[in-house]
């Protein structure tokens, strides 16, 4: 069994699909490994850490993919190695099926195996290879880190012979995986803590690590069989907004997370509110990608509006690459050997099993 992985295109990915420690399970387990010259050396994992390993360093770009049965990335190849992927063979990343249709629709006619790790069922067997919690808990905290280095006071309550400095007031709109992790840095650097969400259950999450929550009154509980957002009515939208108009008055920073599935990121905040914030506020966006969940927010700008700084980036998590490595290569291991029928030496694609189910590209 051949497992391989083309480099990224390091202007716009930095993570990699296989770090050397996971190389190193992969080879213990019987699989043959294979990756692209220089794979992971702007991480400073240079080609001879794997090859310590016993992984094959592919010099001719070309054939990175031969004779490969399972190729595992970050994002969906690009054109030039997507020609390359042939009858049988398995791609296993972060394919983003609602974007690339078309690309994964040619692979499905060349009999390709696709399959994209953000379908995975959010159920307990699905945890270690959850690779949208293991990548947006790190974006999370990112985010906050960002945000604070953007920011032009000091964050936890100091008092001090010279006076008392107030503790930053920051909100987390969206407390998913993402908003928790959020909460709990903002909390750890002594900022006071706000969070809303849709779903009710999280509630209860946001208080247990010390968060104020935000209930829009009377809302429904908007969360899906599968633990995702619905879309909110109009009804909630308005009183979402009223609620948050005001709160955002006394806010100094906002970490924006709040998604759903397939969808363009909800409009959260809208200009008027950003217009009544302090100067000096910071508005972090993790929705940037999918739209913004701010009416002005810009991908990969830094926008200052009414003294209000927002930014929002491509891929936040090129900002701690190798932590993000780190958790994702384990993610794809435990996809690959859930995938993998080792007494039969042979990929197993088990339609009863909905973890593999789910995922591929039908
Ligand atoms: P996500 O990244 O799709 O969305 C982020 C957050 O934004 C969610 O909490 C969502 O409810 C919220 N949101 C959407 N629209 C909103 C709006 N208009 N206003 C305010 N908030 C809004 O979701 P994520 O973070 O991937 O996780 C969603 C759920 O899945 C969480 O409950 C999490 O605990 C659960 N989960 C379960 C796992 C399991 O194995 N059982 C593993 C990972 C997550």
């Amino acid at each position: 069994m051949k497992i391989v992985s083309a480099s990224e295109d390091k202007n716009i990915e930095k993570r990699v699909a296989i770090t050397p420690e996971i190389a190193k399970k992969y080879v213990s387990q019987g699989f043959e490994v294979k990756i692209q010259k220089n794979y992971a050396t702007h991480l400073g994992f240079d080609d001879n850490l794997y090859k310590e390993q016993g992984v094959v360093i592919e010099q001719d770009t070309s054939k990175i993919y031969e004779n490969g049965d399972i190729v595992v990335q970050l994002n969906l190849p690009v054109n030039e190695n997507l020609s390359q992927l042939q009858e049988n063979q398995c791609l296993i990343g972060v394919l983003d099926p609602y974007n690339n249709k078309e690309k994964l629709d040619e692979l499905k006619k060349k009999k390709v195996n696709s399959f994209s790790l953000e379908l995975l069922p959010r159920i307990t067997r699905a945890q270690s290879m959850d690779i949208l919690s293991s990548q947006a808990n790190l974006a999370g905290y990112k985010a906050v880190i960002e945000s604070f280095s953007q920011f032009e006071k000091a964050i936890p309550m100091m008092m001090t012979a010279a006076g008392t400095i107030p503790a930053a007031k920051v909100l987390i709109v969206g407390a998913g995986v993402a908003g928790l992790q959020a909460i709990a840095t903002a909390k750890r650097t002594g900022a006071i803590v706000f969070a809303t969400d849709v779903r009710a259950s999280s509630k209860e999450q946001v208080e247990s690590l010390g968060g104020k929550f935000l209930t829009v009154d009377g809302a429904e509980n908007l969360e899906t069989q599968g633990g995702y957002a619905k879309e909110a009515s109009d009804d909630f939208k308005k009183k979402q907004e009223e609620l948050l108009a005001e709160t955002l008055k006394k806010i100094d920073v906002v970490i924006c997370t709040a998604l759903i599935p397939g969808k363009k990121a909800p409009v959260i905040i809208k200009e008027d509110m950003i217009k009544n914030m302090s100067p000096g506020s910071i508005i972090y966006d993790l929705a940037a990608v999918q739209g913004g969940n701010t009416a002005i927010t810009e991908v990969d700008k830094v926008i200052e509006k009414y003294g209000v700084k927002i930014l929002g980036e491509t891929n936040i998590l090129n900002r701690l690459p190798t932590s993000a490595s780190n958790l994702y290569a384990k993610n794809i291991f435990n996809f690959v050997i859930n995938l993998y029928d080792k007494d039969n030496k042979k990929i197993n694609i088990n339609h009863e099993d909905e973890i593999i189910d789910k995922t591929l590209i039908k």
